[in-house]
């Protein structure tokens, strides 16, 4: 594993931006796996910047996301389609078609799992993966455990989780409890891995998923076993690494 210290948040996501950019020009064909949360925001940002700039061109990309709610529509503003949608599909020249989110819609939980499952095998795989880290260690939505799931299931989102993604809603009633989200398994199939993390707050977690032992308490700490891994962390965060 490498690990990039930058100097702060807009340091870090410069750096990831750096990374995928490479990776879109290298194979402008490429299957990018991307991530929600408040960490990505920035790297977006810095994609969309470049886009405008004309030094990058997405039209041949295809993207897979990591995960998405369970119940939420695209339209529904808390929604990870409507985030992807809003904070970079929208401003880039990347085919909606080409872009997949699990469906939080479809009433049979088996199913939505199958199809996503089958869209990954279809394309092939993912050649670049982005990756934020939950406070307890989570990748996607794969909650701590006593397993690491290889494929798409639907996952029971921990209080812990549901709390620190209550900031999003108007209320804590409206945090689903549910998720779909893609296995361990197919986030390790992933050629290259960019795990980014910034801001105090993630300092502990960091810290015990890729120093501690690799334990489906701690799911990220699988990441370990992964041959091309990139942290691309701020001071903030990696204090003390
Ligand atoms: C969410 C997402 C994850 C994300 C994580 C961290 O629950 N499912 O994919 O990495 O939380 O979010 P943040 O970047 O806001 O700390």
């Amino acid at each position: 594993m490498r690990v990039y210290c930058a100097k702060d948040y807009n340091h870090a996501s410069r750096v990831a931006a750096n990374i995928i950019s490479a990776q879109v020009i290298m194979k402008p064909d490429c299957v990018l796996g991307l991530a929600t949360g408040s960490t990505p925001i920035g790297t977006y940002e810095e994609l969309i910047r470049r886009y405008e700039q004309g030094d990058l061109d997405f039209s041949k990309v295809h993207s897979i996301n990591l995960d998405e709610y369970r119940g939420l529509s695209p339209e529904n503003d808390q929604s990870y389609r409507y985030f992807m949608n809003t904070h970079l599909f929208d401003s880039i020249n990347i085919d909606k078609k080409n872009t997949y989110v699990p469906d939080g819609l479809e009433p049979d939980k088996d199913k939505a799992c199958r199809d996503y499952e089958e869209i990954i095998k279809v394309h092939g795989g993912v050649d670049l993966q982005i990756l934020g880290l939950g406070h307890n260690g989570h990748i996607g939505f794969n909650e701590p455990g006593s397993t690491f799931e290889k494929e798409t299931h639907c996952v029971t989102l921990s209080d812990t989780t549901r709390e620190a993604n209550a900031r999003f809603f108007n209320s804590m009633d409206e945090v689903p409890t549910e998720a779909y989200t893609m296995g361990i398994g197919s986030i390790m199939q992933a050629k290259k891995i960019v795990v980014i993390v910034t801001g105090e707050g993630k300092r502990e977690i960091v810290k015990k998923a890729f120093q501690g032992p690799i334990t489906p308490e701690v799911q990220a700490s699988v990441l370990q076993l992964h041959s091309d891994v990139i942290l691309v962390g701020d001071e903030a965060a990696l204090a003390g690494f």
